[in-house]
């Protein structure tokens, strides 16, 4: 009995013996990490961002973690990870210049390393990948580019119903399955807040919203929905889907309630029952079957103001978004072409501005003296009559982000 116990406590030993080794090879490894990193744990972030940039580069997301494989593991024992705001787009057709103007602008502002998520027919692909690789000293983003795509369950099913380009938005829950939360715009979206502020809204969201939209319309006078459509749609205006705030994890999870069966319906089991129901009733394509979802489905939105989707139907009929107004304007939605015609110059000069400048401080700085004069060119049109709030913004935005010492920011 005695030899026994002997024997135990002598293997307890030799146990505890080796889980010391291990704890100092560890040690080692983890100083190793940061001495090859240039020292001081600040510059871990920055070395970190900028590995996943290079990698991630390459496309597709594949060429990320494998690319440095040793660097990212040590650095994920060792680091709080940077939460990173997932910022998704759909270009097709001549959409180029446009997407990489809102991309440029949300570059601009922000604060937490952004993550791209670029949806695009194959033909930009190329051009994408040059410009986005020409950026990518700033160290703050990193992209992946895609085909337009459908979930691979299914797919030559969905390609018989859905206009790929169109309709790709409804299947990004389904095809990012490893994203939690994500920010939607469209390709005419310009960013004069930090991206950061409108991913904040997510910790708001109470326990049953799991997307956030703004209303289509301030005024039901002049609405589309609650005057033309013949389906359902959300509210007393319906919503607007080119800025979408989505927990993913959540949609992925939810059952909707629908008026197609009496069951609970899963996102990707609810997509192709709906539109086969109203694809004789749909004018917008995909807002429109989320104006449905929505519909049925009401404590599931959180509805945010305005200023965060702010369109020329905002300003053409007299101003009527008042928090922008009192606040500013957040983000700004060009829709029916205005960046690229003459019907409302406001919305024009601030895209060509955007589009112009290029990321140096002193050029971001300088945007706003000649943008001004721009403006008050246009204060004879409706949108015009309001550049003042633009300039408000912009200068504001500007000054949170270039006029703190470079340490804070
Ligand atoms: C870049 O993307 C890869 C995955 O594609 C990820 O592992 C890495 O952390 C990302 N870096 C940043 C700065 O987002
Ligand atoms: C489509 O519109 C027509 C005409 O307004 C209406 O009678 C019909 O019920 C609508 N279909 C659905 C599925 O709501
Ligand atoms: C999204 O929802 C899930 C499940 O409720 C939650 O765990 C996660 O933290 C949410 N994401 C964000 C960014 O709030
Ligand atoms: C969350 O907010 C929505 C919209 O205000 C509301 O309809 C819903 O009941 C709320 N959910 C909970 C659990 O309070
Ligand atoms: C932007 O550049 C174009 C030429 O490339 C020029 O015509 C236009 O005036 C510029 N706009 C602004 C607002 O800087």
């Amino acid at each position: 009995m005695r030899r026994y116990l002997r024997v135990v406590v002598l293997c307890l030993a030799c146990g505890f013996c080796s889980l010391l080794y291990a704890f100092s090879q560890l040690a080692v490894s983890l100083e190793e990490g940061a001495g090859g990193s240039g020292g001081k744990p600040q510059a871990a972030a920055a070395s970190w961002l900028a590995g996943g940039g290079r990698g991630a580069g390459r496309g597709a997301g594949s060429a990320g973690p494998a690319a440095h494989p040793g660097r990212s593991d040590r650095y994920s024992l060792k680091m709080q990870p940077v939460e990173r705001v997932h910022l998704a787009v759909v270009a097709c057709g001549e959409r180029l210049e446009e997407t990489l103007t809102m991309l440029k602008s949300a570059l601009i502002f922000s604060i937490k390393p952004l993550q791209f998520h670029i949806f695009a027919e194959d033909q930009l692909h190329d051009s994408f990948k040059a410009i986005l690789n020409s950026w990518s000293f700033l160290q703050t983003f990193n992209y992946s580019l895609y085909p337009i795509t459908f979930p691979s369950e299914n797919a030559a099913e969905w390609k018989k119903l859905f206009k790929p380009c169109a309709s790709q938005r409804l299947f990004l829950p389904l095809i990012l399955k490893e994203v939690d939360s994500l920010l939607y715009v469209d390709t005419d979206i310009l960013f004069l807040r930090p991206v950061d502020d409108i991913w904040s809204l997510l910790k708001k969201f109470n326990s049953t919203q799991i997307a956030a939209m703004a209303p289509e319309h301030e005024e039901p006078r002049i609405g589309w929905y609650n005057r033309f459509a013949r389906h359902p749609y959300y509210g007393k205006t319906g919503v607007n889907s080119g800025v979408m705030l989505m927990n993913m994890t959540r949609m992925r999870r939810k059952y909707f309630k629908n008026d197609m069966t009496t069951v609970r319906l899963r996102w990707g089991d609810i997509l192709m029952p709906l539109l086969k129901k109203y694809k004789l009733n749909i004018t917008w394509g995909d807002q429109d079957l989320l104006n449905i979802i929505f519909f049925h489905n009401p404590e599931s939105l959180f509805v945010f103001p305005c200023q965060w989707n702010y369109r020329p139907d905002h300003c053409i009929y007299g101003s009527n978004c008042q928090e922008a107004e009192e606040e500013g304007i957040f983000i700004l939605h060009g829709n029916r072409g205005v960046y690229h015609d003459d019907k409302q110059p406001a919305f024009r000069a601030i895209y060509e501005a955007l589009r112009n400048c290029s990321f140096e401080d002193d050029n971001i700085h300088s945007l706003l003296k000649p943008l001004e004069l721009e403006l008050q060119k246009t204060v004879h049109t409706y949108c015009g009559k309001i550049y003042k709030i633009f300039i408000k913004q912009l200068t504001k935005s500007i000054q949170d982000r270039y006029d703190r010492p470079p340490k804070e920011r």
